[in-house]
């Protein structure tokens, strides 16, 4: 990790600034308004991005001095897999606004690193691609596939059994998203990006969402013709990897429609504990919840038997005013004493950040902007060191606090100020 340091002590210019505040500046100055808008942004007036900052301010590292921490351990286990930092790469949607290739170059990214990309069930590449993309890199890369869980079982299904396909580790179904936030950076520019189709390849490029499709294409003749097939229509015509016969009559666009019918099918409103319960029979794959923030969900979710939960607010872009991460993460720790793995993730920007986050209770952390940012501005070596930059700050700030190994952090080496 020093390799960043020393560069910089011989005046090497990195890739991408290797602070958070920075690196946000240049990458809003790269970007269009709209990607900006939908990356960037957070739910409301932006209350829960604040307060994953200030929860995390609120707790001071405190230093231990004249410990030899020469020999430092940044490895941990993770179902299976040794990684050779807490970090993964949060799943991230409609990643076109930032960069063409964006997923392709994420993964090129973790893979260059080792850490874990968590494929976006909303991303602009198909998984498989994305799969092949890391394994051109390093055979096996760690990844994972992240769920919403469609209105439709077949669906979830065939996205389940390609995740298998595709050597992903582990099944992160992100709960927080039945519907989209309250989004106000994007409803001021009337932009919200599956208008324009990014972050629907993932589906598209599914057999199982044209049958779908077609089925909702038959029922809508006889239900509401002037809109529901303007809006299908427009679906596909915006979409890649439409089937021939479906492509042949396609004809008026309606954004607005299209995107109504595509939010129809991408999350189910209803979705409940029997579906985690379902979804235990329909993989070994160990399966991890995504925006647990209430002990008691915690603990349920134990019960359940899942394998993990990632603490998250989901970059504080789904309810305004809700509990911070870091507030979460200690409450849900105390919650699960261990029997599952806990990951956390909105607002972890800096090593520190990380630092805290394992401190508190944390297995591991990902991280969601940075790499945006950095792939914005530098492609997939941009995506590569936002985060690697984030690990070699985390390797420093262990020394420095007199720590040798991320795993046996808690919380005596913090204190509540
Ligand atoms: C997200 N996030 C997200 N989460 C998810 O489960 N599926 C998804 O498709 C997306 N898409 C997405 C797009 C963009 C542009 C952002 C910024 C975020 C949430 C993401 O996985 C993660 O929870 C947060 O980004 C973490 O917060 P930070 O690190 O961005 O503050």
């Amino acid at each position: 990790q020093n390799e960043i340091y020393r560069a910089g002590v011989h005046g090497r210019t990195p890739s991408v600034p290797t602070d958070f505040a920075t690196l946000e500046k240049r990458a809003k100055a790269k970007m269009s308004a709209r990607g900006w808008a939908y990356i960037a942004g957070g739910a409301g007036e932006g209350r829960t991005m604040a307060a994953n900052r200030a929860a995390l301010d609120r707790w001071a590292i405190v230093p231990r001095m004249l410990r030899d921490t020469s020999d430092r351990n940044l490895e941990i286990e993770l179902f299976g897999q040794t990684l050779p930092a807490p970090v993964l790469f949060s799943p991230v949607g409609a990643g076109a606004l930032a960069h063409d290739r964006a997923d392709i170059h994420i993964g090129h990214a973790a893979a260059e690193l080792g850490l874990p990309y968590i494929f976006s069930n909303q991303g602009c590449a198909p998984m498989e691609d994305v799969a092949a993309e890391m394994d051109s890199v390093s055979r096996g890369a760690p990844r994972w596939f992240q769920l919403y869980w469609s209105t439709d079982d077949r669906l979830v299904r065939s996205l389940v059994s390609r995740a298998e396909q595709s050597g992903a580790a582990a099944i992160a179904v992100t709960l927080d998203t039945t519907m989209l936030g309250w989004r106000p950076q994007d409803l001021n520019l009337g932009s919200l990006p599956f208008a324009r189709a990014e972050g629907i390849d993932q589906y598209t490029s599914d057999p199982s969402f044209w049958e779908i499709v077609a089925e909702r294409l038959k029922d809508a003749v006889s239900e509401k013709p002037e809109v529901s097939i303007g809006a299908i229509k427009t679906l596909f015509s915006i979409a890649k990897n439409v089937p021939g016969d479906i492509r042949r009559n396609l004809t008026a666009p309606e954004p607005r429609a299209a995107v109504e019918t595509f939010l129809d099918i991408y999350s189910r409103p209803t979705l409940s504990w029997t579906d985690i319960v379902t979804l235990r029979d329909m993989t070994s794959l160990p399966i991890v919840l995504k925006g647990v923030l209430h002990p008691d969900d915690a603990r349920k979710a134990v019960d359940v038997g899942v394998d993990g939960i990632i603490v998250s607010n989901h970059g504080g872009r789904q309810v305004d005013g809700s509990i911070s991460s870091a507030d979460a993460l200690v409450d849900v720790a105390d919650a699960v004493e261990g029997r599952v793995k806990v990951l956390v993730d909105s607002g972890f920007y800096t090593g520190a950040d990380v630092f805290k986050a394992l401190a508190l209770g944390a297995d591991a952390v990902c991280i969601g902007r940075p790499h945006m940012y950095g792939l914005a501005l530098a492609g997939a070596a941009g995506a590569r060191d936002a985060v690697a930059n984030i690990v070699a700050e985390l390797d420093l700030t262990l020394g420095l606090s007199g720590q040798t190994d991320v795993r046996t952090l808690d919380r005596s080496v913090l204190k509540k100020v």
